[in-house]
Order: C-alpha cells, then structure tokens, then sequence
C-alpha cells in the first residue's frame, strides 16, 4: 500500500510527517494512526473523510456511479451471474468454475434447513411484529445454537459460518413473513433454485406445490446481487466494529440487520414505497419535492441521495430495468406508483437544489416498486435487503478476521462535557 509519499501535519509548533498509501483504485489515505502517541486524535463524525480499514471486496467510484465487486462492475455480474455465483465471488476472490459452484450451490442447498427448536422463537413475537424485529431476534439466537463450534481465528469454522448464513436468512426470512400471515411454515425445497427456494418459502403453502414462476425468480435473483455488499456502508461496518471484539458472528450480523434497519440505510426501501404511495398522484409531486428542500421539513425524498454516489447509483439502473420486467411480467406495467415514481424522478434531476447537491436515485428508489410488484408487503423490504447483504456483511468479517494484525475497533472522542467537579449531598443540591 505505501510508496513512500507522505503527509505533512503540523501543530502546536510540532511537525508530524504522516505515511499516504494508495490502493489499486480510488483516493489515497493518510494514515494517522500514529497521531495518537502525541495525544493527538482527528475529528471526523459520520466519518465522511475516513477509511476505516483496507479490503479487496468492494470498490465503488461516487462520482463515476462505478460499482465493482473483486474488479467485476454491478452491470455484468447483475446481467450474468447468479446471486450464489456473487456469494462464492465476494467470499473467495474469484468467480466459480462449473464444478465450485455446483459443489457450493449443493453446500448451500444441505444447509437451508434450522435447528427445530429456532422455529419457536417465533411465537415469542406478536404476529403483527416487524419482520426487521424477528430478524435480529432470530438471527442473532443462532449464536446459542453455534456457538461451541465456533473458532473465528480458524478459516473453516469461519467459511462454515458464512455457508449457514448464506442458506439460512432465507429460511428465517420467509418465516418471519408466514408467521405475519399466520400461515404455515413452509420447508426448503432442495430440487429448486435459491431464489426460487425462497419465493417458494415464502408463497407456498402444505396445500399445493406450485413451481415458482421462473421470471419473478430471476427478477428476484438480480435483486439480491444488486443489494449483496457496498463498501463500508453503516450495517457492514457495523459488522466489522462487533467482530473486531471477537464476538460470536451470528451476533455480529444481527448487529447489522439492526443497522440496515434505519430509513437512512437499508429501511428506505420501505420508506421510499410508503412515500410514493403517500403522494399518490403525479399532481402531488411539486408540494413534496419543495418540502424536501424545506430546511424546516425533516421530510427527504426517500431513495435519493447517497454518502458516496454523487452520480447516478448504477444499481438503480439495472433495478429500474428490473422493475419494468416484473411490472410487464405480472400485468401492471401500468402501476400508478411507477408512474409517480417515474414523474418524481425526472422533476426532481431537473431541480437545481438536487443537481447542485448531486442527489440521484439510489438502490431504494426501484426496488421498492418492483417487490411490491412480486407480491411482497412494504415491511419486509428491508428483510429481502438483509437477505442479501449477508454475504457482504460476512465477506468483510472473514476478510477482517483473516488479518493477523487487525486491531480491536475503539474509536476516540471530542470531549465537551464538564471540567472535574466535586460531589455535591442531595440535601446540600
Ligand atoms: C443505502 O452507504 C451505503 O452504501 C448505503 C447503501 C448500501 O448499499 O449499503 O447504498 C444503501 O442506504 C442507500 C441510501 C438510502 N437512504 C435514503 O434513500 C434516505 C434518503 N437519503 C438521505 O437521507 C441522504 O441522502 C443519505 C443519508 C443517504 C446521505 O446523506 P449524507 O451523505 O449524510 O448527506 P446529507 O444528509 O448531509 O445531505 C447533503 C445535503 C443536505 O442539504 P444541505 O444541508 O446541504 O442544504 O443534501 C440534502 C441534505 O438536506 N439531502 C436531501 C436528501 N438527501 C440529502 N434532501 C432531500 N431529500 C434527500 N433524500
């Protein structure tokens, strides 16, 4: 990483000549860690100028709208790949041959099934509970179910983790939607597909065994590799800081489901949805698009504007396409919403308050349209969005866990509060 440039600091009449490294692509980082000896921290909250680790996973470029996973941008993997071809990807460097992937497609397929006595932590949640709650909940009780097994200072113990995350969320995600429904939990299916496997979980029922359409399970399929990993987004370095401590994984990434859980990350899907349907109609879009520039509204377009895409998000690209094929598939290519969605979209990239802010559709924007076009209810956007960030969450844990010199996560702070003071006797306050 380092080629010998450096960084010149100097304060307080002292001069600190700080080491600059460069990756394989994207800005160079001044390492500042050395800072500390001299009682010295940086300031950066949100931290808008830090990177907080260096990886090999993901790269994206904001202000080119590139996203590439290992080196293959989101376009080609999302027009080619499967979602398990993108997991086998983000875990191991490298796309599969036809044999790895058939044997790590049959590896996911033996592992789908949970532990009997999981399924009844379900009943402890009321049925109208937010799926996003059962999540966490269920997800990290995995940690009691795999615990003593676990050696995460062991690349087998920890690639065995990734394999049962990977098959499992499935699973525990349509159940979280059939004990909404109050239907029964339906079994993996291993003669299908993954994504057909969960559209199977998740609208099948005992009654009858109808095949899922091929057509939604490919939608879906491209779905979940656009929402795989993004560089160090809240809910992955979520992740990384629980797993630093060496803490159980299965806890880690229940961390991160509640992380991706906030309308400001992956609970815009959802949001963004419940917008589109709160302005109803084309005629109501100027009122919302001017309460999003309203300092005094905390409204905001929800699926616009991104930390690092300061273009177009090229997921939304590819998601757009999608949604216009799902919306075709299932006979609404008329959907009032898209064409909201659609009417929203082209006022607000032609306003200067979001052309000046470089406030472009993100991931969210599509998404939620083309879910809800599949058949899939506003609350368990973000659980499809979970769904398929576990294998980003758990690449960058492997990753960080592999790395004999990773360090415990600690971050410092700006003190403001109160000078020492003495303790004061109630009767005396
Ligand atoms: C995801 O990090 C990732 O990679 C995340 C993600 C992933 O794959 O993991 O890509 C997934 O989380 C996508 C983002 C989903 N969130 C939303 O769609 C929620 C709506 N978007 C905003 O909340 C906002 O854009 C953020 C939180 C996404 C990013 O905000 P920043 O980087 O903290 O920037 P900011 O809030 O300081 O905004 C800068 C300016 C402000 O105006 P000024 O103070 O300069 O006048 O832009 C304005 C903001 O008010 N602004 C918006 C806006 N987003 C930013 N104004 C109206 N509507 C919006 N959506």
């Amino acid at each position: 990483m380092t080629d010998g440039q450096k960084a010149t600091l100097t304060l307080n009449g002292k001069t600190f000549e700080l080491p600059v490294y460069s990756g394989t692509l994207g800005p160079n980082v001044i390492d500042v860690s050395s800072l500390a000896q001299n009682d010295i921290f940086t300031y950066d909250p949100g931290f808008m100028s830090t990177a907080a680790c260096n990886s090999d996973i993901t790269f994206i470029d904001g202000d080119k709208g590139i996203l590439l996973h290992r080196g293959y941008p989101i376009g080609a993997l999302a027009e080619n790949a499967t979602y398990l071809e993108v997991c086998y990807l983000l875990l191991n460097g490298e796309l599969p041959n036809k044999e790895q992937y058939a044997s790590f497609e049959t590896e996911i397929k033996h592992h789908t099934l949970l532990h009997e006595q999981v399924r009844t932590f379900f009943n402890g949640f009321r049925r109208d509970a937010h799926p996003m709650a059962i999540m966490v909940g269920v997800v990290g009780a995995l940690s009691a179910f795999y615990n003593d097994t676990i050696n995460v200072n062991k690349s087998d113990s920890r690639r065995m983790t990734a394999v049962r995350l990977i098959a499992k969320m499935p699973t525990i995600a349509a159940m979280s939607y059939k004990y909404a429904q109050g239907q029964p939990f339906i079994y993996p299916d291993n003669t299908l597909s993954f994504s057909e496997n969960f559209l199977h979980m998740m609208f099948g029922t005992p009654c009858e065994n109808k095949k899922p359409n091929p057509v939604l399970a490919k939608a879906l399929d491209k779905i979940f590799i656009l929402h795989a990993d993004h560089e160090q987004n809240a809910s992955t370095s979520t992740v990384r800081l629980a797993g630093s401590t060496g803490a159980n994984p299965y806890a880690c990434v229940s961390a991160g489901i509640a992380a991706l859980w906030g309308p400001a990350h992956g609970g815009a899907n959802e949001a963004c949805l419940n917008m589109l349907r709160q302005i109803g109609d084309v005629k109501n879009i100027p009122a919302y698009v001017a309460r999003a520039k309203d300092k005094n509204d905390p409204f905001r377009l929800m699926g616009f504007g991104h930390r690092v895409y300061k273009n177009y998000d090229p997921r939304a690209k590819v998601m757009q396409e999608a949604c216009h094929q799902v919306l075709n598939a299932v006979g609404r290519k008329d959907d009032p919403i898209l064409d909201v969605a659609m009417e929203l979209e082209r006022i607000a990239l032609s306003d200067s308050y979001f052309i000046e802010r470089k406030l472009y559709p993100n991931v969210d924007f599509y998404s939620g349209i083309t879910l809800s076009a599949l058949g899939i209810p506003s609350n368990m956007f973000t659980v499809i969005f979970a769904l398929a960030r576990t294998i980003g969450w758990i690449a960058n844990w492997n990753e960080m866990m592999a790395d004999d010199h990773r360090k415990l996560g600690r971050p410092r702070q700006l003190y403001t509060g109160p000078v020492q003071r003495d303790y004061v006797p109630v009767e005396k306050r």
